[in-house]
């Protein structure tokens, strides 16, 4: 019951083995949360330092809850009301906090590689929550762990990822998720958004989005990352609207019992029209929900603990 490293940084190289692992462990935290108490003693005992460097709303709430729920001690802070903003390094920071006997580090940067850099020099074991633009492995756990539930498998199932790739942390989490997990993926957006040489990931890339749904399973929309873009890669966000805006008129392309996906914050009428965002196939608050559990298996796999009911079970015995 064991993930095969110790820190979470993202699913580049992560097995479809520990993939599973994190679904069948989120599946018994997901049954929890559904009772009138929905909380375990599993991480009683555990102390989690969460580090959140960039604005969330999604991911940060659901990690402290993810911890809340198993009973983890929690700390948090944002950089505005820390010691960031007297010029103390990252490493200072989490070597001063580790000082103080915590056990995991949850961290969001906007620096690609900060928490790479934090599992190399510090002791704690250290979960990604997003590292500039290059991976949110929690975000693509939850994603994947959604699209699962609903199909009961991911071999097979052909996925496109519409929207500013370049600077999109969860569109590469989510390219290494779903090819490990054996779909067939796609990625669409205006050449100027489209990371260089992407085809080498193993991808299929369009630039025009009615091409790029026919026959999709899964559309997995994403904002423009607008606070990480140099100015003038987009003409006008008019004219993305225009060419890339999922609407309703677009849907009649994809397969049957097909899915919409974003992993948020949403900006409506600009990458999704809301009808769609609030349609019958959009399961974006269902991955929030799934987040949590997700965040809690995540949590209790890199702990190297029991389950409860198997705890309860061996006590028993
Ligand atoms: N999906 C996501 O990472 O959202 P937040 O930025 O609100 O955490």
């Amino acid at each position: 019951m064991r993930l095969k490293s110790r820190h979470l940084l993202g699913l580049e190289g992560v097995s479809r083995q520990d993939i599973e692992l994190i679904f069948n462990t989120a599946v018994t935290f997901k049954e929890i949360l559904s009772r009138d108490i929905p909380k375990v003693p599993t991480l009683r005992g555990l102390t989690i330092a969460n580090l959140f460097y960039e604005p969330s709303t999604r991911t940060r709430f659901s990690f402290e809850l993810a911890e809340k729920r198993l009973s983890a001690d929690t700390v948090s802070f944002s950089t505005n009301s820390s010691s960031v903003q007297k010029g103390e390094t990252l490493k200072d920071t989490v070597q001063n906090i580790e000082a103080m006997k915590v056990d995991m580090v949850v961290i969001r940067h906007q620096a690609a590689g900060a928490p790479h850099f934090l599992a190399r020099c510090c002791n704690t074991k250290v979960i990604n929550a997003g590292d500039g633009a290059h991976e949110h492995p929690t975000q693509a756990l939850l994603d994947l762990f959604t699209v699962w539930e609903k199909y009961k498998k991911i071999d097979g199932l052909r996925v496109v990822i519409v929207g500013d790739i370049k600077y999109s942390r969860v569109a590469r989490s989510d390219i290494w998720g779903f090819k490990t997990m054996g779909a067939e993926v796609a990625i669409c957006g205006p050449t100027t958004l489209l990371p260089y040489e992407v085809e080498r990931m193993g991808v299929e890339v369009y630039t025009r989005l009615e091409t790029a749904l026919e026959g999709r399973d899964i559309v997995i929309v994403l904002r423009i990352q607008a606070e990480r873009q140099q100015a003038g890669l987009l003409p006008t966000i008019r004219e993305y609207v225009n060419r890339f805006c999922l609407t309703p008129r677009h849907l009649a392309a994809l397969k049957e019992n097909f899915t919409i996906m974003h992993p948020g914050p949403i900006n409506r009428g600009v990458e999704i029209s809301p009808e769609v965002a609030d349609g019958p196939y959009s399961v974006i608050l269902s991955q929030v929900t799934n987040g949590v559990a997700i965040r809690m298996a995540v949590l209790y796999l890199l702990s190297g603990g029991r389950l409860p009911n198997s705890r309860r079970k061996a006590k028993a015995s």
